[in-house]
């Protein structure tokens, strides 16, 4: 048993906790993790608003990385003091997506649970009552315990900040463009939203060779960050999406052959498809509140063999692909580090969530010593 302070959601739409839990001890097939940094993503701010229901109490965070610092029996490919990143999505290996291999698609993951893949809380509040690890991992605590699966090697010299990222929002943004879209080179671009996803999707995009990269945001120093990374044109995004899609046709050349939708709301999901050309592909990647619809044009889609894709996690094997994307960020080809412009403590959760909500700032990390 070991103590650590984790952030808690108890009652969704109120403000997570900071408190001291109780950690067992990794049993069979299980390693104990001590985080070193875990990014606060979207995703983690619609379940304290209350826009996805998650059973409570749960201790947050699926954007982590740390070090193994302990291994229970049987487990052979992590040894102590191995850099690891964290999945938020460990496949249940036996479905019809998993055998078709689509481990992203997996619909029985034991993450979805927010436990063990046998049912089993590794954390506890001070009266023994049981406390659910977010996806199964709850990164915003300073050790976490989980599966072998969850835990992915990745090599030495990478930011364990950096490494968090690997974990939930470069997976996400740039697997959308090379694995999900696989943009063809001189294609363009356009990335709706610029978040921590968004601006993974720009630098997927300078992978792919894309020949236009769009980047739109209404928040106006966003769209210099994605200059900065390779985006060859911005557009400031007003409350009148018929003048984005305009500004967007003009510099596209009568739209992008793949809009990616990286914010989650109903009226940019319409403006992905919208702004589409004859053939272009709409790729759906951020998370509206649980039960949103949207809506399009039907005969223009079929007349124009428009597509329109949803993109989980990146279609990310992340065995496979996590220690990819950290040899491409040592090799200077993925800057994931300029998505971060906050390390914070874990008390400064709550105005973590404010910024964000807000839209202010980039990926911000909370760090652990
Ligand atoms: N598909 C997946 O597997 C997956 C994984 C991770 C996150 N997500 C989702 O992706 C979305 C983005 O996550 P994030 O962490 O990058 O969020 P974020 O809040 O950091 O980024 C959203 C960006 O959208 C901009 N924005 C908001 N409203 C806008 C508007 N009307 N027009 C233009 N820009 C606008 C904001 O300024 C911000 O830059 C979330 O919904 C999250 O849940 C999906
Ligand atoms: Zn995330
Ligand atoms: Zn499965």
């Amino acid at each position: 048993m070991t103590a650590t302070r984790a952030a808690v959601l108890r009652v969704p739409g109120t403000p997570v906790t900071v408190e001291t839990l109780t950690l067992a001890e990794p049993r069979a097939g299980e390693v104990r993790v001590r985080i070193l940094a875990s990014g606060v993503c979207h995703s983690d701010l619609h379940v304290r608003d209350g826009e996805w229901p998650r059973p409570t109490p749960i201790a947050m965070g699926h954007e982590g990385a740390g070090v193994v610092d302990a291994v229970g029996p049987g487990v052979r490919s992590l040894s102590v003091g191995q850099p690891v990143a964290l999945s938020w999505l460990v496949p249940c290996g036996r479905c019809r997506s998993c055998r078709a291999g689509r481990p992203w698609a997996c619909p029985d993951s034991p993450s979805f649970r927010h436990r063990m893949p046998d049912g089993a809380t590794v954390l506890s509040a001070g009266d023994g009552e049981p406390v659910l690890s977010y996806c199964g991992i709850g990164t915003m605590s300073g050790a976490t315990v989980v599966p072998e699966a969850a835990a992915i090697p990745l090599p030495d010299g990478v930011d364990p900040a950096v490494a968090a990222l690997i974990g939930c929002c470069v997976s996400t943004g740039v697997g959308a463009v090379l694995k999900t879209a696989d943009v063809p080179v001189g294609a363009s671009v356009a990335v709706i939203g610029l978040g921590g996803v968004g601006l993974s999707c720009v630098m997927g995009a300078v992978l792919a060779g894309a020949g236009r990269i769009v980047a739109i945001d209404r928040v106006e120093a966003k769209l210099a960050v994605a200059r900065s990374m390779g985006a060859t044109h911005g557009i400031l995004a007003g409350d009148d999406p018929a003048a984005t899609i305009e500004a967007l046709r003009e510099v596209t050349d009568g739209g992008p052959d793949v809009a990616f939708e990286a914010i989650g709301r109903t009226d940019t999901v319409e403006l992905a498809i919208e702004c589409l050309p004859l053939g272009g592909t709409a790729v759906l990647v951020g998370m509206t509140p649980f039960e949103a619809r949207a809506s399009f044009a039907v005969y223009p889609l079929v007349d124009g063999s428009r597509r329109i894709l949803g993109s989980n996690y990146g279609f990310a094997d992340p065995p496979v692909d996590f220690p990819r994307y950290a040899a491409l960020h040592l090799h200077g080809r993925l800057p994931v580090e300029r998505l971060i412009d906050r390390r914070i403590g874990l008390d400064e959760i709550e105005p973590a969530f404010d910024r964000l909500r807000a839209g202010d700032g980039l990926r911000q990390v909370i760090v652990f010593d």
